[in-house]
């Protein structure tokens, strides 16, 4: 298969992760013979630098024209601390969302077992635990009406959302539970808010179409209790822009690291591929950020195009690692590797797995793990 794929590393270890990401990417190409053709592009604070602009028009078309979008990470913590800054690196992403229309964001939960002991919940509470978000990505709070009056004393920001926009997400949120455990909660806040309850409204319509499928609704505030209290209840969570955002933040704890969550953002014809975790500002540059995120999003992205032999290729590479704690400081303390290390390792791993050499000192000082 033949893909365009637009590189957008963008703040912070975003081009770090990319760069493990690529390399799993061509150990595929290379195994399968496939051609991956790369295009490397700006966004965030680093094209704020070089342009004025969080997400330069020639980025934008170079996402058109690409068959799909590999995304490091954005942020600095420049704006981070500057309420008064009008541009923003992550104008960039959310413009990205809404121009290619990346309606759907989808964000996996498994657990590997032999992380289960380093979150912080419980074993027995978190071992086998696999749920899926849909996170509605381009409406609600964060794309409605935004004011500061002229006194600087007031603000809003309005929360909307269409039928046909809750609709679309539905289905494929449906669609999904089907082809797993076959059960849908809907997250909503619909005891105080008028969207909620659209929300409710639609996806109840909406259930028809698909009465195999358990539905269940919970309001945010307890879905938030019940994601560390009992995760494994959890199939697909359906949920709204912003509740999405802070849920799969808070789930992410369960996988034992925010650097394990890769995530897809689909469109009717785009799709964008990124781990969940932010431009972590403070590892820029050490090569000690978790790639992990990254690779599999990278895994996301082939199944997308039905590569799933190729995906799985990934997914083995990583619990190997992870099984093996060839791992970054968030996961491994006392002997960690590099990012560069665990992304030559996963390479090495898809190349030849039956070879691979599992000697740390090889893989500390970067040389080939294949002997
Ligand atoms: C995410 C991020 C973004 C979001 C930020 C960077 C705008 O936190 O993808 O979860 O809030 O959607
Ligand atoms: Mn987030």
């Amino acid at each position: 298969m033949k893909l365009k794929i637009a590189l957008l590393p963008g703040d912070g270890i975003g081009p770090e992760v990319t760069q493990q990401a690529v390399k799993a990417l061509n150990a595929i190409s290379d195994k399968y013979k496939h051609t991956f053709e790369y295009v490397t592009a700006s966004v965030g604070s680093i094209a704020i630098d070089e342009t004025g602009n969080p997400l330069p028009d020639e980025t934008l078309k170079i996402c058109s024209d690409a068959d799909a979008i590999l995304f490091g990470a954005i942020g600095d913590p420049k704006y981070d601390n500057n309420p008064n800054a009008t541009v923003r690196p992550e104008q960039g992403l959310l413009k990205l969302r809404k121009e290619l229309g990346l309606f759907a964001n989808i964000r996996p939960l498994t657990t590997y077992n032999s992380l289960v002991h380093k979150s912080n919940l419980k074993e027995d509470v978190i071992k086998g635990t696999d749920f899926v978000i849909y996170r509605e990505l381009t409406g609600g709070i964060y794309f409605g009406d935004k004011n500061l009056s002229d006194d600087g004393n007031s603000a809003s920001d309005s929360c909307t959302y269409t039928s046909e926009e809750i609709d679309r997400i539905a289905h494929l949120a449906f669609k999904a539970a089907q082809v797993r455990r076959k059960k849908l909660t809907l997250v909503d806040k619909a005891n105080v808010l008028e969207t909620s309850r659209l929300w409710r409204k639609r996806v109840l319509e909406v259930a028809k179409e698909y009465p195999t499928i358990q539905l269940e609704f919970l309001f945010v505030d307890n879905a938030a209790m019940q994601l560390i209290l009992n995760p494994k209840q959890f199939d697909v969570i359906l949920t709204e822009n912003m509740f999405g955002d802070i849920l799969s933040d808070e789930a992410s704890v369960i996988s034992g690291s925010i650097g394990l969550l890769a995530s897809a953002s689909i469109g009717k014809h785009a799709a964008l591929f990124e781990p969940i975790h932010g431009s972590y500002p403070q590892a820029k540059g050490k090569n000690i950020a978790n790639p992990l995120a990254a690779v599999l999003s990278a895994a996301m992205l082939l199944e997308h195009f039905d590569l799933y032999e190729e995906a799985e290729d990934i997914r083995a590479a990583v619990e190997k690692s992870v099984d093996l704690n060839i791992s970054t400081p968030d996961l491994n303390t006392t002997n960690h590797f590099s990012t560069t290390s665990v992304g030559n390792f996963l390479r090495d791993f898809i190349l030849d797995e039956e070879n691979t050499f599992y000697n740390k000192n090889n893989i500390d000082l970067g040389q080939s793990t294949i002997i």
